[in-house]
C-alpha cells in the first residue's frame, strides 16, 4: 500500500480525496487544510481519514509515503519543496509552479532524492484527448498543421494568479501531448480589465519544432463558457469539445487541396474543396482523473 496524504481539500481537492479512495494500492491516511470546516466536510464522507491544518503537519509524518498538492499555485513550490526534502512523493496540481527556475529546482530535487514528481495535467488522462492524439498521429490524418484552443467563461477570477497560469497549463498540456514536443518559440499577450496587474484574458502562440502552429486563447471575461481544442491536418480535420456530452470528438474528412497547374504560359495552384464524412467516435466515460491517481501510484511504486 502507497501512504498518502492530501494537502488542500477546498475546490478541487475533494475530487482528487475521492479518486485516490477509489484508486488500488492506496491508503488515504491524512488530508489538511488550513480551514477546518473543509477538512471535517472530507472526514464526513471517509472517516478513516485523519483530519490535519497545515500541509506541514502530513509532509512531518514519517509514515506518509506520498503527498497530493492542491492548494493556490502560488503554494505550490513552498510546499513541494518541503515534501520533496522529506522524502515524499509528490503529485501536485497545475502549475507546477509559477516560476520556471522553480519548477527545475523541484524536477532536479526529485531526481536527486529519486523521488517521483507528478504534475496534475488532468486533460492527459482525458479519454477523448487520448483519442484525438491516436488520430491526429495517424497517417490518414496528414501532418498536422496548426492546433488551436479555448478555454474561456464568465469567472472564475482568481485574486493571486492571471488566467494564463490558471488556465492554459491544460491547453498547454493537451497540445504538447498531442503532438509529442515542447514548443521552441512562446509569445503571449495578456490585458488586466478587472483588476490592475492580473491579466483576465490572454492569447499566447507556439511554435513547435515540427512546424505546428499552436494558438491558446484564455479568458475568464467572456460571455458563455467554451472548452474546445481544433486540429487541422494535411488531410482531416478534428474538434474536441468538452461541453458536448453527445458528441465530445468529431473528426472531418475535409480540407483543401491544391495542384500546381500550367497554361498559356502562367503557373498557379488550383484549389479543390474536400468535404467528406464527419465521425463522431465512441468515447469512453472513464473519469480522468481516476487514471491520473492510478498512474502517479504506480510512478510510486
Ligand atoms: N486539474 C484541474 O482540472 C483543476 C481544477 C481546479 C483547480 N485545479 C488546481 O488545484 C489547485 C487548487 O485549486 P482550488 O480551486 O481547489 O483552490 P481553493 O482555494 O479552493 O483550495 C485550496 C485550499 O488549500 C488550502 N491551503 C492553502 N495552503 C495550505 C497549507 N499550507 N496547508 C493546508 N492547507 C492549505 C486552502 O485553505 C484552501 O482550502 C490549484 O493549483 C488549481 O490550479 C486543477
Amino acid at each position: 500500500m502507497v501512504r498518502v496524504g492530501v494537502i488542500g481539500v477546498g475546490y478541487w481537492g475533494p475530487n482528487l480525496v475521492r479518486n485516490l479512495a477509489g484508486t488500488d494500492g492506496v491508503e488515504l491516511v491524512a488530508v489538511a487544510d488550513r480551514d477546518e470546516k473543509k477538512t471535517a466536510a472530507v472526514v464526513r464522507r471517509f472517516p478513516t481519514i485523519r483530519p490535519l491544518v497545515e500541509g506541514a503537519d502530513i509532509i512531518a509524518d514519517t509514515s506518509v509515503d506520498a503527498v497530493v498538492i492542491v492548494t493556490s499555485a502560488e503554494s505550490h513550490y513552498a510546499i513541494a519543496r518541503q515534501a520533496l526534502e522529506a522524502g515524499k512523493h509528490v503529485l501536485v496540481e497545475k502549475p507546477l509552479t509559477l516560476d520556471p527556475d522553480e519548477g527545475a529546482r523541484l524536477v532536479e530535487l526529485a531526481a536527486k532524492r529519486k523521488r517521483t514528481l507528478m504534475v496534475g495535467h488532468t486533460f492527459e488522462y482525458n479519454p477523448a484527448v487520448r483519442r484525438l492524439r491516436e488520430i491526429t498521429g495517424r497517417e490518414d490524418f496528414g501532418k498536422i498543421l496548426y492546433i488551436y484552443s479555448t478555454r474561456v467563461n464568465l469567472g472564475i477570477f482568481r485574486p493571486g494568479i492571471n488566467a494564463m497560469w490558471n488556465l492554459a497549463p491544460h491547453d498547454v498540456s493537451i497540445v504538447n501531448y498531442i503532438t509529442g514536443e515542447s514548443p521552441m518559440a512562446v509569445r503571449a499577450v495578456g490585458e488586466s480589465f478587472i483588476k490592475p496587474g492580473i491579466e483576465d484574458v490572454v492569447f499566447l502562440y507556439f511554435e513547435y519544432p515540427s512546424g505546428v502552429a499552436a494558438h491558446v486563447h484564455v479568458s475568464w471575461l467572456d460571455p458563455s463558457k467554451v472548452r474546445r481544442v481544433t486540429a487541422v491536418g494535411e488531410k482531416k480535420m478534428a474538434v474536441y469539445d468538452d461541453l458536448d456530452s453527445e458528441q465530445r470528438l468529431k473528426i472531418y474528412d475535409r480540407g483543401l487541396e491544391s495542384t500546381l497547374f500550367e497554361e498559356g504560359g502562367i503557373t498557379d495552384y488550383q484549389v479543390k474543396l474536400r468535404a467528406g464524412d464527419i465521425l463522431s467516435p465512441k468515447i469512453a466515460n472513464t473519469e480522468p482523473l481516476r487514471l491520473e491517481c492510478a498512474h502517479f501510484i504506480d510512478c510510486v511504486r
